[in-house]
């Protein structure tokens, strides 16, 4: 069976590098690599493949930057020709960035067999654009594997039939397992100089949070005063960084006391880094996940989650900036809700997934 595995962006690598290993292994199927070059920089892309042992990608669309409608189009365009040459028997998309959706939608209108996985997950909030690439991308895939339960009912709701739907668990779970013994080693607190659980970690990327300059200065103000009890290491995504220097608050934030800013990070650091922090500040939508599993308490600076798990079960609250210091001290005073793994975030995602495909070929 000819697979194509598409990634473009830094939260797919970690959903595709079990099932990647997993269909080799497996024997048969001939897995290949699809890279859009949506994300280009070595922190955001080269450095997850080496740490996976992913093969360098079979084909490089170099689509980069753009607007959405750039990106996804350019995506599209070069996706449709890697199709047509090698004919794969089933397109495998994971998540919901532009090229998710991109690959989504050339895998259908060729006729090519779909599979989306991480399927269902809905915040109901059309303002995002990952929501529409969520949306379109369910929509056109012949098998959904869901992370949740919930994602079950959303995708009932939207009319999807329950035959294609297959709640298979959490496939960063597996990727965690995977890499534990390599994350156990990483000096990464070392060469901070910071000790386990002495510091918090933040990273915020998104632009519902960046493009309004008032909302990132009273961010900013009250990042500064909890600096002061808690030390915070601040991975930043590359555009977070152009959206403080153009809002005149680099130097400020890198010259703060008790911060410090790094390039982002590798998967093995930046895991290591949050399994042994304090508490975690973010506006990933991953990170919601992963600190569930390690027990960490996060506070999600959104005003919805795709993840709502994460907030019933796990160890995740959401926040406006307003809330944000209630929510720290709550934290600090020893207060926060403990949390428990979700059903199927196990390990074993990719074993289930790649059964289902096989029966799924078999039926026919
Ligand atoms: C994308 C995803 C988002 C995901 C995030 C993780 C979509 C719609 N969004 O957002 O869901 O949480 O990835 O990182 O697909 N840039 C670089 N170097 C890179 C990549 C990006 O400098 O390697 C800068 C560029 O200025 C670019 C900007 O970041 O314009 C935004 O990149 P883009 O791919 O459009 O979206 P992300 O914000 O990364």
């Amino acid at each position: 069976m000819i697979v194509a595995l598409v990634v473009g962006a830094r939260p797919n690598y970690m959903k595709v590098a079990p099932l990647y290993h997993a269909m080799k292994k497996h024997g048969r199927f001939n897995p290949l690599i699809v890279h859009t070059g949506q994300h280009y920089d070595f922190n955001m892309s080269e450095v997850f493949f080496k740490e996976f042992e992913l093969p360098m990608p079979d084909f490089w669309l170099g689509v980069g930057s753009g607007s959405h409608a750039e990106q996804t189009a350019k995506a599209m365009m070069a996706f449709e020709k890697v199709c047509i040459d090698t004919t794969p028997l089933w397109v495998i998309v994971v998540g919901d960035v532009n090229s998710t959706l991109a690959a989504s939608l050339v895998a259908a209108k060729l006729g090519i067999k779909l599979a989306h996985v991480e399927a269902g997950l809905r915040s109901y909030d059309r303002t995002m654009p990952e929501e529409i690439n969520r949306l379109v991308t369910d929509a056109l895939s012949d098998l959904l594997f869901t992370p949740s339960i919930d994602a079950n009912e959303n995708l009932k709701k939207e009319g999807i039939d329950s035959s294609r739907i297959f709640f298979v668990g959490n496939i960063m779970i597996d990727t965690f397992e995977n890499e534990r013994p390599k994350i156990s080693r990483s000096d990464i607190l070392l060469r901070l100089g910071k000790r386990h659980a002495e510091y918090f970690v933040l990273t915020i990327h998104r632009l519902s949070n960046l493009n309004n300059p008032e909302l990132l200065k009273h961010f900013f103000s009250v990042l500064k005063n909890f600096t002061r009890q808690v030390s915070c290491v601040f991975p930043m995504h590359p555009n977070t960084r152009k959206k403080f220097l153009q809002n005149g608050l680099w130097d400020e934030l890198v010259n703060m006391e008790g911060i410090i800013v790094t390039e982002p990070l590798s998967y093995i650091d930046f895991m290591y880094l949050i399994w042994h922090a304090y508490f975690v500040v973010t506006d990933s939508g991953g990170i919601q996940e992963e600190t569930t599993y390690l027990g960490i308490p996060c506070v999600t600076l959104r005003q919805n989650t795709e993840r709502p798990i994460t907030v019933l079960e796990g160890t995740n609250e959401l926040s406006n900036i307003e809330n944000l210091p209630a929510h720290i001290n709550k934290i600090l005073s020893g207060n926060w809700k403990k949390g428990k793994i979700p059903l199927l975030w196990d390990g074993n995602t990719s074993t289930r997934i790649l059964q289902t495909l096989v029966d799924y070929e078999r039926r026919l």
